[in-house]
């Protein structure tokens, strides 16, 4: 294993540590993509799957959006799905569309055929990962995974899904295949966050964005443990460890459980439907907040969309002032492909002159 380095002037790992930051600290979710015109032109000579399995690539990726937006923080180019084809899974990442599986999981005996993930499997991650802690210089590297809900999610139905009503008639009809599918992923999570961070991430976060289809009653008895186990099995690293989804107004408290109670530093990621300084009554004191400007925002004028990142800003001091340990500037989701990258820019600018 190598050794973690020292960021001590990082803001986003003052923020996302509850310690305080020289400035507000900005990134983007899906601020390596579509919207940059020099990751197109990477992506036309390559599929999204073949740049996730090569460590040149995925360097120079997830460099784009820092090099061009002078953002706190690198998230590291992958997809929630990588770790599962590269444990066997057959799967594509299909344009405009998203992950899409060859053979959906609906039985036990599918649950069974899940193998777990080998770190081999994943080199060219661990590579990029060693090769990004050494170019990004004092900006930090953030690794990140699917939350289990989510992948079981794309599992189950096939592909993407508005209802994911396979997922969660199988969740509530057959708990025990779900409990076993939920078990094996955990485990594929955990191995897929333990390669980065043995590589050297400087924090991590973990992506369940599609949990807010459920209630916080399912989420707590069928989701909330193996999340847990996630992060209890991580936190031994002390890298700061972020929890996010979508929708997630009311399960805030629970995802915040899952993330706290390990003794590493905790963040919880807010999507633009609920105001941070509400968030902030929802977690355990000296959580901190990331999020969360509507990534609609960014597809109008640079006259709302200074208002809004003003609205962000000033929110977040709120939700300090309630008891937040910091707040992470970011969006509710991720980057839309249409975006215009200059306007990306200038919101960075924006907060870190606030
Ligand atoms: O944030 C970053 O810049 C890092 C890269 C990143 C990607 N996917 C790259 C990507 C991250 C963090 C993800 C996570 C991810 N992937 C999530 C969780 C975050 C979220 O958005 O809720 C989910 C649900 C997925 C599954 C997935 N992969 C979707 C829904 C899509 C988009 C489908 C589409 O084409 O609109 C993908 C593909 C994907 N992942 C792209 C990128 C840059 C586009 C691929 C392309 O170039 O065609």
């Amino acid at each position: 294993m190598s050794t973690r380095r020292e960021l001590p002037d990082s803001p986003f790992l003052a923020a996302a540590s509850g310690r305080k930051p020289s400035r507000v600290p900005v990134w983007f979710m899906r601020q390596a993509g579509r919207s940059l015109p020099e990751y197109r032109e990477l992506r036309a000579k390559n599929t999204m799957m073949q740049a996730c399995f090569d460590a040149e690539l995925i360097t120079e990726i997830t460099l784009q959006p820092v090099r061009r937006h002078g953002v706190d923080a690198a998230i590291l180019f992958s997809d929630i799905v990588v770790p599962l084809r590269a444990a066997g899974i057959e799967l594509d990442i299909v344009p405009d569309v998203g992950p899409v599986i060859d053979h959906p999981v609906r039985t036990l005996a599918d649950v069974q055929a899940i193998r777990p993930l080998e770190q081999q499997q994943v080199a060219p991650v661990a590579d990029a990962v060693t090769r990004l802690v050494s170019e990004l210089g004092e900006v930090p590297l953030i690794g990140f995974a699917g939350a289990p809900f989510t992948l079981a999610s794309y599992l189950v139905e096939g592909g993407p899904s508005r209802h994911h009503e396979r997922t969660k008639a199988m969740m509530l009809g057959e708990p025990a295949t779900w409990h076993a599918l939920m078990t094996a992923l955990t485990d594929v999570t955990i191995a897929f966050l333990q390669t980065q961070i043995s590589a050297g991430v400087d924090a991590i976060q973990v992506f369940d964005s599609w949990a807010g289809t459920l209630s916080l009653a399912d989420y707590r008895t069928y989701v909330l443990p193996h999340s847990t186990r996630v992060f209890s099995s991580l936190a031994a690293a002390g890298v700061p460890m972020t929890h996010f989804g979508v929708g997630t107004a009311e399960l805030l408290g629970a995802m915040a459980e899952a993330v706290s109670v390990h003794g590493a530093p905790a963040v919880v990621g807010v999507d633009w439907r609920t105001a941070l300084a509400d968030a902030a009554t929802r977690v355990p004191p000296g959580t901190a907040l990331q999020g969360n400007l509507d990534p609609v925002v960014l597809l109008t004028d640079w006259a709302v969309a200074e208002r809004a990142v003003r609205a962000v800003v000033e929110d977040g001091r709120r939700a300090v002032d309630h008891g937040a340990g910091g707040h992470v500037f970011n969006l509710g989701h991720g980057v839309l492909p249409s975006t215009e990258p200059e306007l990306i820019t200038d919101v960075v600018a924006l907060v870190h002159s606030l």
